[in-house]
């Protein structure tokens, strides 16, 4: 059977394009989905060049299983769902570890849950590494982008005190009402030091967060947005003496089988309306070259979320 897939094309006018495909194979443990929607992030972004001709990219999806798994595992046909991939998700059909599935209530929208894989789990997994959060004063680098605008609101729905870091006056719009106690302009206007600090700016912000770090903090870095590279020395510890610089890796950050339960909290806490993904307006997928640009060019606030329409 063929489908249309978005199909990287490295050495086109456009970095991607529909084409028809093969469907793919099913695994055993892996459930076949019609893809309803489906987000991206801006670590595809750099995937588009880097990856051959022909690959088929895609992290998060939701959809509807057409075929459980053969091992009897996952949820049955007919079920909404939001799934992790590794890549391939963004097809008409694709074939889901049930692993890295959650079912979805019908209160959550598909492209609300489409907002929630990868941003979500690197939200939730990064704030852990600061837990306690009740009390603790956490600063978010890219709080208007789409894993800032999420972590924001879970570090406080946790109890945290925020600081979230925008670039821009009309990207800071709407952060308070997320739970941000102060939104500021630049990492270089934040006061005071914190507990925990989420990192993902790279360069100078990066060098800042070390200056700001509690004693015993810890600083999270897990992107590089801006390229640009940061050096670091032993004197830059010495207000947050004994702090720590742990990276993260979303892919690699827990054990398989804790991304469904990872994906169900998220997706639990979006249908009792304590966590909104900042979606916006949906896209239709046949428009994804130009959003991908939007992206890059840090116009597009949140998350860019695609429907996969005939
Ligand atoms: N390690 C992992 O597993 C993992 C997982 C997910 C994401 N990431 C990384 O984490 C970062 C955030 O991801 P995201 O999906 O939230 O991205 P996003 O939606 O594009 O948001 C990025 C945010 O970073 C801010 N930013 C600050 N300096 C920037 C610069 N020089 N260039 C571009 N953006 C800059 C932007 O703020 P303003 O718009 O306010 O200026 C933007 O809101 C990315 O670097 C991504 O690759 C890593």
């Amino acid at each position: 059977m063929q489908m249309l897939a978005v199909v990287n094309t490295p050495n086109g006018k456009v970095p991607v394009e529909l084409r028809q495909v093969p469907e793919p194979a099913l695994k055993p443990h892996e459930a076949l989905v019609a893809v309803q929607a489906f987000s991206l992030n801006r670590g595809e972004l750099r995937s588009f060049k880097n990856a051959e001709e022909g690959w088929i990219p895609g992290q998060d999806i939701s959809g509807t299983v057409l075929r459980q798994a053969a091992d009897g595992s996952g949820p049955s046909a007919g079920s909404r769902i939001v799934a992790l991939l590794d890549e391939f998700g963004w097809a008409e059909r694709t074939a889901v570890p049930t692993q890295r599935i959650a079912v979805l209530p019908d209160t959550v929208s598909f492209a609300a849950a489409a907002a929630l894989p990868i941003a979500g789990l690197t939200a939730l997994r990064t704030l852990r590494h600061g837990a306690p959060l009740l009390g603790k004063r956490v600063l978010i680098t890219g709080a208007a982008g789409g894993v800032g605008h999420l972590a924001v609101q879970l570090a406080a729905r946790s109890g945290a005190h925020v600081t979230a870091i925008a670039g821009r006056p009309e990207r800071a719009a709407g952060l308070r009402e997320l739970g941000a106690a102060e939104v500021v302009l630049g990492i270089e206007q934040a006061q005071g030091r914190f507990g925990l600090i989420l990192e993902s700016a790279g360069g100078s912000s990066l060098a800042a967060a070390l200056h700001l770090v509690d004693a015993h903090g810890v600083v999270v870095v897990f992107g590089n947005s801006s390229g640009d590279t940061t050096s670091i020395g032993f004197a830059d510890f010495r207000q947050g003496q004994n702090a720590r610089l742990q990276s993260f890796f979303s892919f690699t950050s827990g054990p398989e089988e804790a991304f469904a339960p990872d994906l169900a909290l998220l997706v639990a806490l979006v249908a009792d309306k304590s966590l909104t993904p900042h979606t916006g307006p949906e896209r239709n997928w046949r428009d994804i070259a130009r959003v991908a640009d939007e992206l890059r060019e840090r116009r597009v606030g949140g998350k860019a979320v695609f429907r996969v329409a005939a």
